[in-house]
């Protein structure tokens, strides 16, 4: 089967991920905060945007910035950006449901983060009801990845569980089951570190360094660890 990966703008990921991110499926960068889910988001969308392809970029923190998007890409670039706030988990649903009634042929969606208001809605109420909820809506996504070829990126916060002390993401098993690669990103003493922790064929444990400087995630080659 041929694979098509879309370039996420930094050479040591594109090395980890043997090119890219896929077509076709959702791919969840996740990771505590600070570890750089937002900006390569950002990097990935310009990167995209710079070939002319349109993206829709959900933005559920506000933590989409132009100034930050300038920084990595070219203003023109911009202008293939629709960025969507959405500011409740309901409002989050409306907006996955309208991609596919965009005008625009999209070449990247994007949802930063696909559960910051999951989380908040599932504090306050019905578990099974909002898991079903996040369910839909990813369920949603992946069917537009896959009718529409394109990639899509999500990104999943993190907590410590009380069990075994180990690293989950936020919404457990329903990210998991619907995300086709999961990278996790992280800072460790001297470098940040991208980790494939899920993949149909990339070996899973695999990592690389990379740096976040001014102009967004590193460009250019580094070691693979
Ligand atoms: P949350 O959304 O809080 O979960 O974090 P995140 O994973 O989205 O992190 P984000 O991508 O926002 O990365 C934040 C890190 O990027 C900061 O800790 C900074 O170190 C770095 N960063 C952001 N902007 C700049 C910049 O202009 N220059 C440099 N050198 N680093 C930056
Ligand atoms: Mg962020």
């Amino acid at each position: 089967m041929e694979v098509k990966r879309v370039s996420t703008g930094s050479k040591p990921l594109d090395t980890l991920l043997e090119g890219g991110i896929e077509r076709g499926v959702i791919s969840n960068f996740y990771g505590e905060s600070g570890s750089g889910k937002t900006n390569a988001c950002i990097q990935i969308s310009a990167e995209v945007a710079s070939s002319h392809g349109n993206v829709a970029y959900i933005d559920t923190e506000a933590s989409f910035s132009a100034e930050r998007f300038a920084q990595i890409a070219s203003e023109a670039e911009l202008e293939n950006v629709f960025v969507k706030d959405v500011t409740d988990f309901q409002q989050q649903k409306g907006a996955i449901n309208s991609l596919q009634a965009m005008e625009q042929d999209l070449e990247l969606v994007v949802v930063d983060s696909m559960v910051s208001l999951y989380r908040l809605k599932v504090d306050g109420g019905n578990a099974s009801e909002v898991n079903n909820e996040l369910s839909e809506q990813l369920s949603k996504l992946s069917e537009i990845a896959r009718n529409q070829d394109i990639p899509v990126v999500i990104t999943n916060q993190v907590y410590t569980s009380f069990d075994d002390d180990e690293l989950e993401l936020v919404g457990s098993d329903v990210p998991k089951y619907w995300s086709k690669c999961l990278i996790q990103l992280s800072e460790s003493q001297d470098s940040r570190v991208a980790e494939i922790a899920k993949h149909r064929s990339l070996e899973e444990g695999q990592k690389v360094g990379f740096e976040i400087t001014d102009n967004g995630l590193q460009r250019n080659d580094s070691g693979v660890f």
